[in-house]
């Protein structure tokens, strides 16, 4: 298949990008596009053929499902079986942005969409691109972030091309998105709702609207073998560059030094090393490639980079990456989710 990328102004989308792009939707073909969050492979999420090929192009497990994108509040109505006061109250306050809400489907939501599930992940991007191509689609749009499965999720229209290059029809190239992780995932069906998945929006912002929630343990840990998380996709290593992982978490100047002398181990075996450091920390590292994701006072700025900074040690040919663990305040809550996951659950503590 060959892939086509059309240009696009982030702020005010152009007719005739989201026309051509809106075609393609409506005939069943896959299209890659920016949201506030990171890129999203969108289908027709009403066509179950249209949602396979999503599936098909990331190489992504069937039981992992999809979140659905609207472009009018009004639409959820027609893909969940009933909207609670709760869910109410957050969309009126949170969309468009980045918070994705589980509640029980619709029976006419395809199956492949949830994964089996008997529930549906519904957002409303707030990105001008996202909005008008989902409006000028008119169905609501199946989109997973678009990289191949396990690797770091797009910030840009290159990241996409680099992984789906091939496998997609279109590519809208709006530029680099902007929180640079994905939507908070929130399962509104259960009582208390539990925050499955960190993001966009900090859980202490939920609560302040609907009180208490509960986390889902996988937020924090690699899950052994036999559990299961609530968000499927959470069970799998992911946001992956192709360089092994390793998280060192403790007092900064232990961290630090542990870094350098696991660096030297790792050299010492041959292995091209990587450290992903901070602002207030570039200058300490004996490493051929250190990249620095921001400062540990503006962690949205790390949150934004951490994705675009791990694809690129792999430009680096680094085949090991020491990470510093970050402060799980605030949207550091996120960053550490995906560190971690990006890890497979390599963290060592000093
Ligand atoms: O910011 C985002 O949410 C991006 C952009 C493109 O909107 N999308 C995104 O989708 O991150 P994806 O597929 O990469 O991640 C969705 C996560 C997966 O971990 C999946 O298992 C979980 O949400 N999920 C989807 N539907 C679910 C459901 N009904 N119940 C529990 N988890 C669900
Ligand atoms: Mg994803």
């Amino acid at each position: 298949m060959k892939t086509r990328i059309l240009k696009v102004d982030p702020r005010r989308p152009e007719p005739e990008p989201i026309r051509a792009a809106a075609e393609v939707l409506r005939g069943g073909g896959l299209v890659a596009f920016p949201t506030e969050t990171v890129y999203g492979l969108g289908a027709n999420a009403l066509d179950p053929e249209a949602v396979a090929a999503i599936f098909r192009a990331k190489g992504r497990p069937a039981d992992n499902p999809l979140i659905v994108h609207v472009a009018d509040r009004q639409w959820v109505q027609e893909l969940v079986k009933v909207l609670p006061d709760q869910a109410q109250v957050l969309i009126d306050r949170f969309w468009p942005g980045p918070l994705t809400v589980a509640l029980p489907k619709q029976p006419h939501i395809p199956d492949i969409v949830t994964g089996g599930l008997s529930t549906v992940g519904v957002r409303m991007p707030a990105h001008p691109v996202a909005l008008a191509l989902i409006k000028a689609a008119g169905v609501p749009i199946a989109a997973p972030s678009a990289n191949l499965s396990g690797r770091p999720s797009p910030t840009t229209a290159e990241d996409v091309w680099e992984d789906l290059n091939g496998r997609v029809d279109l590519i809208l190239d709006g530029g680099e998105t902007g929180v640079g992780l994905e939507s908070t995932f929130l399962d509104l069906s259960t009582d208390p709702p539990v925050l499955c998945r960190p993001g966009g929006i900090n859980p202490s912002d939920i609560c302040s609207v609907i009180g208490p929630i509960q986390i889902d343990p996988s937020v924090y840990a690699n899950l052994e073998e036999h559990e299961m998380p609530r968000s499927p996709g959470q069970k799998y290593t992911h946001y992956a560059p192709k360089a092994e992982v390793l998280v060192v978490e403790g007092a900064l100047e232990t961290v630090h030094a542990k870094i350098n002398s696991l660096a030297y181990e790792y050299m010492q075996e041959g292995r091209r090393v990587g450290v992903l450091a901070t602002a207030e920390s570039r200058g300490v590292y004996q490493v051929p490639v250190v990249l620095e994701i921001g400062s540990r006072k503006n962690l949205p700025m790390i949150a934004s980079a951490l994705f675009s900074t791990l694809r690129a040690f792999d430009r680096h040919g680094v085949e090991v990456v020491l990470a510093e663990s970050l402060p799980e305040e605030g949207i550091g809550l996120a960053v550490m989710n995906r560190l971690r996951k990006a890890a497979g659950g390599r963290v060592i503590r000093v």
